[in-house]
């Protein structure tokens, strides 16, 4: 990564991301937060990818059912066909009701025909960091085979690094961002390992000469999960990249 890269360069993304889709304006993770962050016109959303009990990655957050699908145990005991059943909705709202847990693919798919760029977190359930990132991988893989221009590629993220290497060995082409709570003092030699190209962390693990190594390092940063105006502002004046938002009703996509 060449040092002082210019911002478009580091970052040739969104700027302001749904975070988990639907943010705090649908259900999170859920086709239905797909349609709210299109029609309220963002242009890149965030969501998170965990494999079901067939090897499909679907939407989900939370590896045990109970806080957004209801239900006992584990996410990955049941099938993908299972999990489309539930309902992943009406805990948001009545209007919510009956919304499946969507499968990567169909989610890709749709955010594609509709022109909106996703950053894909790769989420495994407890002891599927590799298997979860290989096949989330090669699912990316087929979808975008090599295709030119890269701002259109997903960007991978996740908080495993073990799941993020797996991404790397199936897609090699498909960029990467180390996601980190803290951001620890061997960033650069995590993400030189990774070979990624991106930083994303809490926005209040960061202050502006922290941000200003990072991106002159040439790295893109992304924070997450930033839902007041005038914090989103004070982190672009630091320079960082794009930010994650749950409002995005109140900080949109060409958000100043
Ligand atoms: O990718 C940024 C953010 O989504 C990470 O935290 O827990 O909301 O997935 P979490
Ligand atoms: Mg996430």
């Amino acid at each position: 990564m060449a040092a002082g890269a210019d911002a478009l360069s580091r970052w040739p993304y969104p700027r302001v991301l749904a975070h988990r889709g639907g943010g705090k304006l649908a259900p999170e993770n859920t086709l239905a937060g797909m349609r709210e962050a299109h029609a309220r016109r963002m242009r890149g959303v965030e969501f998170d990818v965990m494999l079901a009990a067939d090897g499909i990655p679907v939407l989900m957050h939370d590896s045990q059912l109970g806080r957004t699908v209801p239900g006992v145990g584990s996410v990955s005991a049941f099938a993908s066909e299972e999990l489309a059943r539930m309902d992943a909705g009406g805990w948001f709202g009545p209007d919510f009701l009956g919304e499946p847990v969507p499968a990567l693919q169909e989610v890709a798919s749709w955010l594609d025909d509709h022109g909106l760029w996703m950053n894909v977190e790769i989420k495994p359930a407890p002891g599927h960091d590799v298997d979860t990132g290989d096949i989330v991988g090669r699912l990316i893989a087929e979808l975008y085979p090599g295709m030119a221009g890269a701002a259109r590629l997903p960007l991978f993220s996740s908080f495993s690094a073990t799941a993020l290497g797996a991404a790397r060995a199936a897609a090699p082409h498909i960029p990467r961002g180390l996601l980190v709570e803290e951001v620890p003092d061997d960033w650069a030699g995590q993400l030189e390992a990774l070979d990624c190209v991106s930083l994303h962390c809490r926005h209040d693990a960061l202050d502006a000469a922290l941000a200003l190594r990072i991106t002159g390092a040439g790295y893109g940063l992304m924070c997450y999960t930033v839902n007041e105006p005038a914090r989103a502002r004070q982190l672009f004046s630091w320079g960082v990249d794009a930010i994650c938002t749950d409002r995005y009703d109140l900080i949109g996509a060409d958000f100043r």
